[in-house]
């Protein structure tokens, strides 16, 4: 079966492997990954459903789109589809903003911020009662607000104690003099009876560096009898915007501003070569013995809203609340989430290359090597990749684009010689990797796999991994 990915930027002419006889080698069967965990996006959601499922929305501006994964690294290649778009009675909704998907009362529900024809930002509702959110009807439930109505974007949902809150970021009034976090209480679902009460508004230093200063994206999580409020903070388009922590305990009413105790400085932030760190969300390894943060960064330093997502692991301080660390630096590599299968990695300077290709020295690429795809003619790189079952594989390639004009190049992919596969690169600069990946079928034993750019240049490849999807 041949499977035809659109291209867009440079559309490469797919020339078939030639004939070669290429040495065998064996894999690397790595327990580590490197980030990024989508090459592009903001505001990373991910909820792992009681049956180990990974669920993955992030901000696209147009609509919700859904992904899911038994693997959290790899969510970005999981299965998607487009659960809801403005249509009919919502027609004029747009801009899109950061989506979650809850399960509660054993319904799916999803929320997400839009601006409308006669509002600007408010929050929303879509429920869906069957059982795979991937199937069933998604209903639009209309607009979930406290009685004030005023802008509104970033809503999550708290359960404790058999109460449950819903938390958002917002404007006292009606115009855009900065963003406080509101808290309120839910009698389902979709609905709020409560007055709206502030719980948080900016005003260390770090949370005014920018106008208008923005508290926003709170996300919650709960350690022992202490609610951790977690929280993005100054401008979500600078290199400062970071993370930062409110407590309360869950004996507490969660409604009384003052249950609510800020830190007075940030517990994420810029480092690493790493900018702009938040709009996180908590989730934990598939076998749930560890904590991990998946959050957005700037894709540069100054990309401002050009963001991409990463994941880490955390650990819990004493008291109960997150240590966060830093932001690993993008040429670290990080252990699998704990339950992953180790992944099978491919160094692109241990494969066969054409000529015009050399081999240059990277401190920041695995093994400390990377292949130089110079675009002088028809350029290939040769694996012989072995799996021990025919199958479906999530295929990652680590890659620097440094083109001048910032374009999406696309690789591709020529898997023994019948199935064709195109891998958008966008743009990183040369100062920092990308990864992207492709699902890709492979029959048991030894695969050829080639990857070619025919066209343009400007690519430098680090490996090709895979991980069983
Ligand atoms: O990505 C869109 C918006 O950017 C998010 O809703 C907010 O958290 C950030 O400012």
């Amino acid at each position: 079966m041949k499977r035809y990915v659109m291209a867009s930027g440079i559309t490469l002419l797919l020339v078939l492997g030639m004939t070669a006889t290429l040495p065998n080698y064996g894999d690397d069967r790595m327990s580590n990954f490197y980030n990024v965990i989508s090459q592009d996006g903001a505001d990373p959601w991910v909820y792992k459903h009681t049956d180990g499922t990974y669920y993955y929305i992030k901000t696209t501006g147009n609509n919700v789109t859904l992904r899911r994964s038994t693997t959290l690294s790899g969510i970005e290649v999981g299965q998607s589809k487009v659960l809801w778009k403005p249509e009919g009675q919502t027609s004029s909704f747009g801009n899109i903003w950061a989506p979650e998907i809850h399960y509660l009362d054993q319904r799916w529900y999803v929320y997400f911020a839009a601006t409308s024809a006669d509002k600007d930002h408010r929050m929303y509702v879509l429920e869906n009662s069957a059982e795979d959110p991937f199937s069933g009807e998604w209903l639009f439930k209309g607009q979930i607000t406290d009685s004030t109505d005023k802008w509104a974007i970033d809503g999550t949902v708290l359960e404790v104690n058999e109460r449950r809150y819903f938390i958002w970021s917002g404007w006292e009034g009606d115009v855009n003099v900065r963003q406080n976090l509101y808290v309120a209480e839910m009698s389902n679902p979709w609905t709020i009876q409560s007055e709206r009460v502030e719980i948080s508004r900016p005003q260390h230093a770090w949370e005014t560096n920018h106008t208008p200063h923005v508290n926003e994206g709170p996300q919650v999580v709960v350690k022992n009898d202490t609610i951790n409020l977690v929280y993005s903070a100054s401008g979500s388009w600078t290199n400062d915007y970071s993370l930062g922590l409110m407590t309360a305990k869950i004996s507490d009413d969660l409604l009384d501003p003052e249950s609510w105790v800020k830190q007075d400085r940030p517990v994420f932030r810029s480092a690493n070569g790493l900018y702009g760190p938040g709009h996180h969300s908590f989730t934990r390894s598939p076998d749930d013995s560890e904590d991990w943060l998946i959050y957005h960064t700037a894709k540069w330093q100054g990309a401002g809203w050009a963001r991409l997502v990463r994941a880490q692991p955390y650990e819990w301080n004493e008291d109960d609340t997150p240590s966060l660390g830093k932001p690993v630096h993008p040429d670290e590599p990080i252990p699998i989430p704990s339950g992953e299968k180790p992944r099978q990695r491919y160094e692109a300077e241990a494969a066969s290359l054409s000529q015009g290709m050399e081999v240059v020295n990277d401190a920041g690429a695995s093994n400390g090597k990377k292949v130089v795809l110079s675009g002088k003619g028809e350029q290939f790189i040769y694996f012989d990749v072995y799996v021990e079952q025919d199958g479906a594989y999530a295929l990652f390639s680590r890659f620097k684009n440094g083109n001048s004009s910032k374009r999406t190049l696309m690789i591709s992919i020529h898997i023994n010689e019948k199935d064709q596969y195109l891998q958008a690169a966008d743009y990183s600069s040369y100062a920092t990797w990308i990864i992207t990946g492709t699902v890709v079928d492979l029959k048991k034993g030894k695969n050829k796999v080639v990857i070619k750019q025919t066209s343009g240049k400007d690519i430098e490849l680090d490996f090709i991994e895979l991980l069983p999807f």
